[in-house]
């Protein structure tokens, strides 16, 4: 038990934003934070922290929180766990009476497993250091190894001996039950009463620790070779240990990863090392398996820059050009780097120093899907059958990029590359996606019908007319940019917090200071807006509109009072609707803005989202266009003549295919309801 004046120490010293970033990466945004939310699949930050109030939340799924909450969640420990787990971080002392037999057997499974495998890893490195035998088989294996002491200790490797039982009567000697020495696999055997057996005996051993440190598992490697005995054994999956959620050295690379805006990936535990060894310190293990969608988001949340570094065989690298594909889908931006023939990255960062290791880094570092095509090209050489085979491989990668912009880069680069037409390559992809989406859509029911209600485009037919102008499909879509132009105008969209100096006396000061970056409201709907050849349909929005531009180069532009006191009174009518707040509240909006500081707040908040409300207005009214003009193709499907039907078809395609990136963008931000 935890006394409530400690209690009341941890919640005054824990810092949201401190606690959060220990496994998410902020950025600031105005009084807050944001970062991608750890929570959900998250691919466009909405995971907010709000130091002020101390709490987080994410706007998307809805988790969140104070401190203790967010750790509770993240960490999955309750209450209490959660509470030490802050005195740790913050040096505050608990002070708990001895567990009683009875409350040791109450503790949660999960913690008794952790604190089991916490001791197991302390016993394994004291026989590792101090033990005749550790010493003269483990140590001296990683030394030959070319391991330095530093790194042996760092990443906690151990040793279990050689007798079959020595670390499970250890650990039964010191109070800990056989059921977790079975459950966390340290042990095996046991039936009818025999005595435990070490899973890892003779073994030397890699900790695998979760984002926080804490120990979910152990790699065993095996010192010499021995016919049909694994070279690795790992501990078994557990309530704790999931082998395709945890990535191995994770909790050492993440402030390198941060720090580096990059994280490069290897197979195994020693490829980390030495990597590490190296000065290389942004790097994770796969651990030799397939990467999953979970380890990739756990990536992501620190970095979207991803190299995979692959031993030089060719084998080696055909198997890994399929596990790439999960992480283009998940928006990485991924290079690969070849080694030598022969060379993994242990063996080669071993060859040369750091600086050697990093140059040869930077300069083989190339870009996947360059890559991919280039290495398929030299393959197929000039068979016209394996060449079609081999432009279908690349560009099923290319379709799965849910960027739309970054695709279009890489089938200009493609096109070249393979000497194929821009065109040709976009209608293959067109049909790659189409065909992707169904069946995502078929899989996912629940984003299926998030996507689904934005189909349902009210076609307000007999409305009473607008003022000057009849309403249509986009009315309310062009209303609601019009909103953002009438309050904001000329406000930049992205403002970010920048270090300057001052001078003050004789010292200087460094400081963060906000400064505006980016085009203001109005030049960038105009932009965003005019490039798809989309103008305002309502005249009386579009002369609002066409006044705010001329007003781009006044920085002293006024915007709302401008409108409000328009000699034409539908103009400032219109304004003053627009300036309140009741066009805008949904449900979720006013709780944001609501619940800051009151109306001013509300405003202020606005203020600092505009990079993410405004292009979603305007992605929205493009949706609209897009959805419009599919019904209408498919209207004309029903009745044109046989010889429009093949171009019909093609134009829907690219339609459906604009329609899957728009409606991807719309379902990641905050769901505004009007
Ligand atoms: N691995 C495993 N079980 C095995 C073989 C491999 O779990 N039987 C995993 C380990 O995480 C290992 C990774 O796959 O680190 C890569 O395998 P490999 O390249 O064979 O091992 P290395 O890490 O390179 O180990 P070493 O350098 O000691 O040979
Ligand atoms: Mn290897």
């Amino acid at each position: 038990m935890i006394d409530h004046i400690t209690i009341g120490r941890i919640q005054d010293s824990a810092q949201i934003a401190d606690v959060v970033s220990d496994f998410v990466t902020l950025r600031r945004r105005g009084v807050n934070f944001v970062g991608l939310c750890p929570f959900h699949d998250d691919r466009t930050p909405s995971f907010y922290v709000s130091p002020s109030k101390n709490i987080c939340k994410c706007f998307a799924c809805g988790e969140g929180g104070s401190p203790i909450h967010f750790v509770m969640k993240h960490e999955q420990l309750n209450y209490y766990e959660a509470l030490k787990y802050l005195a740790r971080k913050y040096n505050i002392e608990v002070v708990e009476k001895e567990y009683t037999d009875e409350e040791k057997q109450a503790q949660s499974d999960r913690e008794s497993m952790f604190i089991l495998n916490e001791y197991a890893r302390d016993y394994f490195v004291k026989m590792l250091h101090a033990h005749p035998e550790g010493k003269a088989v483990g140590l001296s294996y990683f030394r030959e190894r070319g391991f330095r002491d530093d790194i042996v200790k760092k990443f906690q490797l151990g040793y279990s001996l050689e007798q079959r039982d020595a670390f499970s009567t250890e650990a039964q000697k010191a109070g800990f039950q056989r059921d977790f020495l079975l459950k966390t696999g340290l042990s095996a055997g046991g039936e009818h009463n025999q005595p435990l057996v070490d899973r890892f005996r003779g073994r030397v051993l890699f900790p695998v620790h979760t984002l926080s440190g804490k120990v979910v598992a152990f790699g065993g490697r095996i010192l010499r070779k021995v016919e049909n005995v694994g070279k690795y054994v790992n501990s078994p999956e557990s309530e704790i240990y999931s082998k395709s959620k945890e990535l191995y050295g994770l909790y050492f690379a993440k402030s390198a990863i941060v720090k580096q805006d990059k994280c490069f990936l290897v197979e195994g535990y020693t490829d980390v090392l030495s990597m590490h060894q190296a000065g290389i310190e942004n790097v994770v293990s796969s651990s030799g398996t397939a990467l999953t969608h979970g380890q990739i988001r756990m990536i992501h949340r620190f970095s979207e820059n991803i190299t995979v570094l692959y031993d030089g065989d060719a084998a080696g690298i055909k198997a890994a050009l399929r596990g790439i594909d999960l992480l283009l889908e998940d928006g990485m931006n991924v290079k690969v780097v070849l080694l030598p023939d022969g060379e993994d990255p242990d063996s080669f960062a071993k060859k040369q120093n750091a600086e050697d290791f990093n140059r040869f880094i930077a300069e083989n570092e190339v870009d996947f899907i360059r890559f991919k095509t280039k290495l398929l090209l030299e393959e197929v050489g000039d068979d016209p059958i394996r060449r079609a085979g081999l432009i279908s491989n690349v560009v099923e990668s290319i379709a799965l990029i849910p960027n739309a912009i970054t695709r279009s880069v890489y089938i200009q680069d493609c096109s070249q590359l393979l000497k194929m037409q821009e065109r040709v390559l976009i209608a293959e992809i067109n049909k790659i996606s189409h065909r992707n989406y169904s069946k995502k859509i078929e899989q996912k029911d629940r984003e299926a019908a998030r996507i689904e209600t934005r189909e349902a485009i009210p076609v307000e037919k007999g409305a009473p007319a607008a003022k000057g102008s009849v309403k249509n499909h986009f009315d309310r879509y062009e209303l609601q940019i019009l909103r953002y132009v009438v309050r904001y105008s000329n406000t930049p969209l992205y403002r970010k917090f920048e270090k300057q100096k001052r001078k003050e006396g004789k010292n200087v000061i460094e400081e963060d200071v906000l400064v505006d970056e980016g085009p203001g409201v109005t030049e960038f709907v105009r932009y965003d807006l005019e490039r798809d050849n989309i103008f305002f349909t309502n005249d009386l929005y579009r002369q609002i509109f066409d006044e705010a531009v001329a007003h781009l180069e006044d920085t002293d532009f006024d915007s709302g009072r401008y409108f409000l006191s328009h000699p034409l009174a539908e103009i400032s009518r219109l304004a003053s609707e627009l300036m309140s707040d009741r066009y805008h509240l949904s449900k979720i909006h006013a709780k944001i803005l609501g619940e800051e500081q009151g109306d001013k707040g509300s405003r202020l908040l606005e203020e600092n989202h505009l990079n993410t409300y405004v292009p979603r207005a305007t992605t929205e009214l493009k949706n609209a266009y897009v959805l419009h003009k599919i019904q209408e193709i498919k209207k004309e499907l029903n009745t044109g003549n046989q010889g429009e039907m093949t171009a019909l078809i093609t134009q829907l395609q690219q339609l459906q295919e604009i329609k899957r990136v728009l409606s991807k963008e719309l379902g990641e931000r905050i769901v505004l309801r009007f």
